[in-house]
């Protein structure tokens, strides 16, 4: 089931929005991330959205993202022709490029070469409009089909040494295609690119700031709230925190933020995390549920399982307290606020059969059972971590949660290799504790994108005094990331690793061996379920 955009939480900025047509690229938030950082909003839509639902934003310009199938392909997603005659500017990258040329009367065929990775481009001399200004000519390529012949009305802007039309353009329609892609950090002048689209072409105002997104999504809560009672899920983390305050702002005090301790958190991060609310000045409701969530976990080993185990309790116990509430107030609770972000959107969309290559079902994207009489507020669903951070920056939250990596909802739970027990989240938490404390002393928490250890499952031969024993393997992970939809791995001082992985096997008796890894992602993800 692909979850639908719900339009009355969608923001429109006039003269300063861009859409993004999705057409199953992971890379398409990049495309949207890059293009709110040269302050014009930007959202993200599927590819088959009715082309009056996009008129109606008013957009001033439309981007076609890159997409994993070729468009020769029976069932590859296409192009509706409505979408051309918009009248705004279009830039086509990559699978978009070939759509747009295969509409308009071109060719595309699979080329002789395919280029992947970095590129160096070759710029006509009558560069066009988009690629006007540009420095650096390296670029990234992941193609294997390729422009043959043009549509008319388009020239070639550029080329590389594989690749005849790296670029085109029709500078009367304004539609622009790129056979590489701008939005990744190895097109070393790609944001020059975007800039050229936006204000060269689209001629967007350039106005919008994260303060902008907080005033509209107040006045779209107030709007959709309508004086209605809302609970919002609140895990402690950096996008949930900010979801309280923002819908405090909004409704004032009609909101109750319920916390459940799902008895799978990191050590100690539920008295943590009560303890920042109540410095925030809110009341929060803690629930208990460590006993349900084992005993609905017990003997469970695939963790896609664990991630739909989990998000059903969520609801159940969300439910449970909705009732709760009820009966306190004496009045209808009709919204559950949750801080999704727009990458764990697109990779469970993905994992319930959208355009996008499967990744993962995310633990709270699911949606909720229409009997639960609860809508779904999710203010943060366009946006990314590093957009959030900025919000709760100038909602004044402190560094410690600002700042603060993120978690997984299903926690230690998809940490943990095999079935989750008691007593192997007890290790998990120990260790992961050790290391964030080490983390933390050598000043290095607040420059990594996430820290934290697994409980591999395998067993180790070890020695302690004269006796051979199996113990556990910790994994300690360590990444460098900014949006986490890519990673690499820290480069954590041999010194420090050292410590660690003394304090952990001289401080846990069950474990007698730690690994680093040492794997960026992709090829692999940042969790290792
Ligand atoms: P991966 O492992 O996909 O993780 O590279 C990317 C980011 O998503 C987090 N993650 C989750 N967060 N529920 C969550 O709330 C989940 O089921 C889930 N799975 C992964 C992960 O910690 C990282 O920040």
């Amino acid at each position: 089931m692909q979850r639908r955009t719900d339009m009355k939480q969608i923001q429109v900025f006039k003269g300063n929005t861009i859409v993004v047509l999705d057409f199953g690229s992971q890379l398409s938030k990049l495309i949207a991330n890059m293009i709110r950082k040269s302050k014009v909003y930007s959202l993200i839509m599927p590819y088959d959205t009715d082309p009056s639902t996009i008129a109606a934003l008013k957009p001033s310009g439309l981007i076609l993202s890159g997409g994993p199938d070729s468009v020769y392909e029976r069932n590859a997603p296409s192009l509706n022709p409505a979408y051309l005659e918009m009248g705004i500017p279009v830039l086509g990258i990559c699978y978009g490029m070939h759509l747009m040329a295969q509409q308009l009367g071109g060719k595309v065929l699979r080329g002789k070469k395919k280029e992947y990775g970095r590129r160096e481009l070759v710029v006509k001399e009558s560069g066009g409009i988009l690629l006007n200004g540009v420095e650096e000519k390296t670029v990234w390529m992941n193609h294997g089909d390729s422009i043959t012949v043009l549509p008319s009305g388009f020239g070639v802007t550029a080329s590389t040494k594989d690749c005849s039309v790296a670029a085109m353009e029709d500078p009367e329609k304004l539609f622009f295609t790129l056979q590489f892609h701008p939005e990744v950090e190895h097109t070393l002048d790609g944001s020059r690119i975007f800039r050229n689209f936006l204000f060269d072409a689209c001629h967007v105002s350039g106005d919008w700031e994260m303060k902008s997104f907080l005033k509209s999504s107040i006045r779209v809560i107030r709007k959709q709230t309508n004086g209605a009672r809302v609970i919002v899920a609140a895990s402690g983390g950096v996008d949930s925190f900010t979801s309280v305050l923002l819908i405090k702002k909004a409704i004032g005090d009609r909101f109750d933020a319920v916390f459940v301790d799902t008895g799978l958190l990191r050590k100690n991060e539920c008295e943590e995390v009560a303890e920042a609310f109540s410095r925030a000045g809110i009341d929060l409701t803690v629930v208990n549920a460590h006993e349900r969530f084992l005993k609905s976990l017990k003997g469970v080993r695939d963790p896609e399982r664990k991630r739909i185990i989990i998000g059903h309790q969520f609801i159940k116990e969300f439910g449970q307290v909705a009732k709760k509430l009820e009966k306190k107030y004496g009045e209808k609770i009709k919204f559950l606020t949750q801080g999704t972000l727009y990458p764990d959107v697109i990779e469970s969309i993905s994992a319930h059969g959208g355009p996008t290559a499967k990744i993962k079902s995310h633990h709270n994207v699911g949606g909720l059972p229409a009997k639960m009489g609860l809508k779904l507020i999710e203010p943060f669903r366009e946006i990314f971590k590093d957009e959030v951070r900025v919000l709760a920056k100038i909602l004044g939250l402190p560094k410690e949660i600002y700042g603060r990596q993120p978690s997984p909802g299903p926690g230690e739970a998809i940490r943990i290799k095999g079935p989750v027990t008691k007593r192997k989240v007890r290790i998990l938490q120990e260790a992961d504790f050790i290391l964030l404390e080490e983390l933390h002393r050598a000043g290095l928490y607040y420059n990594i994108g996430q820290a934290f250890a697994v409980l591999s499952g395998d067993r180790s031969t070890g020695q302690q005094g004269e006796s051979r024993i199996y113990g556990n393997v910790i994994h300690i992970r360590c990444v460098d990331t900014t949006v986490y939809m890519t990673a690499d791995w820290t480069r954590l001082p041999h010194e420090l690793l050292d410590r660690i992985s003394q304090r952990i096997t001289g401080e846990i008796p069950q474990v007698n061996r730690v690994t680093y890894d040492i794997t960026s992602k992709p090829p692999a993800t940042i969790e290792w379920e």
